[in-house]
């Protein structure tokens, strides 16, 4: 925490460190409260560096003492590091400091968790640990040494040597700091081998507490697969002995890549079919593949500066959603992307948070690992795949990893390698990167004498920080059906470049119904106002299956905003259409469970805003309640079919077409609940044997407000796996009805289970309560000061996590003055607490902008 006045980062001021890292030797000398690090370092003149000040970043760290070459040294000390005089020739730097795990819960650097050690070094963590440059332009090799009565010691790269009571390894690899890691405790291990393409063996390892053994296996298969798949599609084998996966209980984030020695919040990597939802598997699937893909996008190639996050992130992120489309369905993930982009990246973007791909300025980098980063950075990718074809694509990437192994790089050697390889100039492309806020894009038709001309108009609305904004490169997606339905124009690339453009199809019999921005070709909002009877033909006709789903759920959004605007109907076309896919039993079951998955409240709220009118929550709550209810009414003869195709009779699998059942099963439940009132969400109930099951059924039971018994039962069956009862808390909350919705989480956070320092179970509950839009936007402002409450204690512990929670308020320009003034005080109370760490500072500033 500091004191001093926030500093910003630029990305113009980067300058290379003064010195090279030649090598790195660690030794730890494990205690809660008192663990000794001694770094042995040497460095030399860094001969492309003008400034030559040795300074080395630090913070909370005692320091014991300070040698160079064997003598004394004389460092200077500030909270941020230290300064020292230095010979101007090589030399050794050797220092002694003290660090204590017990007591760092901001879970960042070196730290306790269920009384084991355990790191988190990226972005800054690593200057928790001992005095270093830590940055990730400064790469080296570490030989790292621990000492401590544990019997599993673990770290980066081989192990080299060990006996009772220490281990020692060696990273032959270069790398940054932020990629360290050290693990040591009372582990027990799942075991795993891979024999790599070209023959090497592999040990394969996930670590974790006594007990959870029963939990591996997935995670173990999952990490087979990616290994297989990068050698497979990216060329990319694996390059140390030995590969070690540690879940760790209390963890800020989802996972982290550190080399060699990956290390998990275990809800993202331990799983059982009775513990675990279909989409927990995904999910731990998706973020294994993800963290073993940095290896190479990450690790071996790395980023010069923060600002150059999305390098690897953005990628990496490309690569894992590249994995499961392979791996499951490959237009249920582009969709379910989607989804997850407009829920998460879009009001980000489109609020006082948004920040270019690649920012140009930070306060706190931990503020940054963003969806705008991470999802609108892999889009990024995307576009650029759809602009140069697969096979520019994949040349692309080959020289990527030929150039650049071992280096720490930018954006613009990214993009040269594209422009090498294709002879494209990608400079006005390179915008993605530099513009942030979400593209509009308009469309008008013509046709006439055959020929049908699509006219686009682009307009990207000022965003904090960039009031100008110029046009983008627009990869556009077309293709054209006839009033038939067949296709007369198969999927077809348009290349915008300008802020309007025109393009022509000629030889048409008739004017062609498009269907526009196939796959959703690039991440903009498409300002159409298609008529109903289009949307209603492209959702029964579309060959493209995320333009069909796309259909409906415009028809849904329009029919709801309707509802709230002028209290309309539910639109029966788009019933009737829904209940026409719904009947295709042809159509893949997870298909059409998307499809009846509407738009979210919060995703009402935005598009309501954009329209002009303010967003009534209650009245969106209200909305969404009536279409559901007659959804049910209207198919209720449908749903014991759905019910039925939506059965799985083998044993359970956590495998794509049994999770597609399994979702069209839930959703079927969720309309028959409105329809007998929770008899067979009971039934479900009692009978489920895996968690899939079990948690959908309890989740129409508390929509219901018949979930005294089963939320009791649920407890007492799962009282003992912090994982389920995680669930338990969230799900309490988040299937509430509006108005028990601020008592519930004010209950659950005083229940004895209820731990905020674990980072799960806070965001179980406090998640929750943002989530559930009308229950948080409750009129009184009751939800915004218990959010606030809670942020305001938890930010003295755990900054990182208080300051991605603050997001929730980040739309507070959407409601009416009056909910917006008490979002304001909320925030405002956050940010006048005296000790406010320099992470919610930055995050609750830029919110009230
Ligand atoms: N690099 C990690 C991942 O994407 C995320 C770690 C982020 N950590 C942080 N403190 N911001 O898998
Ligand atoms: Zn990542």
């Amino acid at each position: 925490m500091k004191d001093a006045a926030p500093q910003t980062i630029y990305l113009s001021d980067y300058t290379p460190f003064g010195f090279v890292v030649e090598e790195v030797h660690l030794t730890f000398r494990l205690a809660p409260t008192s663990t000794r690090v001694l770094s042995r370092i040497k460095f030399a003149p860094n001969p492309d560096a003008t400034d030559k000040t040795f300074f080395l970043h630090g913070e909370d760290l005692k320091l014991i003492a300070a040698k160079i070459d064997g003598k004394p040294a004389d460092p200077k000390v500030t909270p941020e590091g230290l300064t020292c005089p230095v010979p101007d020739k090589p030399f050794v730097w050797e220092a002694e400091v003290e660090i204590s795990p017990q007591t760092n819960t901001a879970l960042e650097g070196l730290y306790m968790s269920n009384g084991m050690y355990c790191t988190q070094c990226e972005a800054e963590g690593f200057r928790k640990i001992t005095y270093y440059p830590d940055r990730p332009d400064v790469m080296s090799v570490f030989t790292v040494r621990i000492e401590g009565p544990h019997p599993v010691l673990l770290s980066n790269g081989n192990p080299k040597d060990s006996g009772d009571g220490w281990a020692e390894w060696r990273d032959p690899w270069p790398k940054p700091s932020y990629l360290f890691a050290l693990v040591a405790g009372d582990l027990v291990n799942f075991p795993g081998a891979f024999t790599t393409c070209s023959g090497k063996d592999v040990e394969l390892n996930i670590w974790i507490r006594p007990g959870d053994e029963g939990k591996c296996a997935f995670g173990m298969e999952a990490l087979k697969k990616s290994m297989r798949w990068d050698e497979e599609v990216y060329g990319r084998e694996y390059d140390l002995d030995i590969f070690n996966i540690v879940a760790v209980d209390d963890f800020n984030m989802g996972a982290m890549e550190n080399k060699g020695l990956n290390v998990f919040n275990s809800s993202a990597v331990l799983a059982s079919p009775e513990t675990s939802t279909d989409m927990n598997f995904e999910r731990i699937e998706a973020i294994i593949a993800h963290e073993y893909f940095h290896n190479w996008t990450g690790n071996r190639i790395t980023c010069r500066d923060w600002f150059q996050l999305c390098l690897k992130e953005g990628l990496t992120v490309f690569r894992d959603s590249q994995f499961t489309s392979d791996m499951r369905s490959a237009p249920v993930k582009r969709i379910s992307d989607v989804i997850d982009l407009r829920g998460r990246q879009f009001p980000e973007d489109q609020g006082p948070l948004s920040h270019p791909v690649r920012p140009e300025s930070f306060q706190e980098i931990n503020n940054f690992y963003t969806a705008t980063v991470y999802e609108k950075g892999a889009e990024v990718i995307g576009m650029l795949k759809r602009l140069v074809g697969d096979e520019g694509y994949a040349e692309a990437l080959e020289l990527y990893f030929a150039r650049h192994d071992g280096q720490a790089c930018t954006i613009e050697d990214w993009l040269k390698v594209f422009e090498d390889v294709t002879g494209r100039d990608l400079t006005q492309f390179k915008r993605w990167y530099s513009q942030s806020g979400t593209p509009r894009l308009k469309v008008a038709e013509d046709y006439s004498d055959g020929t049908y001309t699509l006219t686009f108009t682009q307009m990207t609305p000022p965003t904090p920080g960039q009031d100008e904004k110029l046009p983008q490169v627009l990869p556009i997606a077309v293709g054209l059906l006839n009033p038939n339905g067949d296709e007369v124009v198969k999927t077809t690339l348009l290349e915008m470049t300008e802020a309007e453009q025109s393009f022509e199809f000629h030889n048409l019999a008739s004017k062609p119904v498009p269907s526009l921005l196939r796959g959703f070709s690039a991440p903009v909002v498409l300002d159409r106002t298609a008529s109903r009877e289009e949307q209603v033909f492209l959702l029964a006709h579309d060959t493209d299956a995320f333009n069909r789903w796309e259909a409906g759920r415009n028809l849904a959004r329009n029919s709801l905003m309707a509802m709230v605007r002028d209290g309309a109907a539910p639109d029966q076309a788009y019933l009737d259409g829904l209940g026409a896919l719904l009947r295709d039993d042809d159509l893949d079951p997870a298909f059409r469970a998307l499809m009846l998955s509407g738009p979210s409240q919060s995703e009402l709220a935005q598009a309501l805003f954009e329209d002009g009118v303010t967003p009534d929550p209650d009245a969106i709550w209200q909305a969404k309640e009536t279409m559901a209810d007659t959804m049910a009414a209207t198919f209720r003869d449908l749903l014991p079919k759905l019910a039925f195709e939506g059965k799985v009779t083998d044993a359970y699998e956590p495998n794509a077409e049994q999770s597609g059942k399994r979702a069209l099963g839930a959703a079927a439940l969720s309309l028959m609940t409105r329809l007998d009132g929770g008899e067979a969400a009971q039934k479900q109930f009692d009978k489920a044997d895996n968690m899939t099951l079990q948690l959908s059924a309890l989740s129409q039971l508390i929509q219901a407000g018949k979930d005294a018994e089963a939320v009791q039962a649920f407890h007492d069956q799962w009282k003992d796996d912090r994982l389920v009862i995680d669930k338990w808390f969230g799900l309490q909350i988040g299937a509430a009805q509006p108005d028990q919705v601020v008592d519930r989480a004010k209950a659950l956070s005083a229940h004895p289970a209820f731990d905020m320092k674990n980072p799960n179970r806070f965001r179980a509950v406090f998640g929750a309560l943002a989530m559930n839009h009308a229950g948080f936007h409750r009129k009184d402002g009751a939800g915004y000061d218990l959010l606030a409450d809670w942020l305001i204690k938890l930010d003295a512990m755990n900054p990182q996590t208080t300051a991605r929670m603050c997001s929730a308020f980040q739309t507070w320009k959407r409601y009416d003055t009056d909910r917006q003034a008490k979002m304001k005080a909320a925030l405002e109370r956050i940010a006048s607490q005296p000790k406010l760490s320099r992470d919610t500072t930055e995050m609750v500033s830029r919110i009230l902008g």
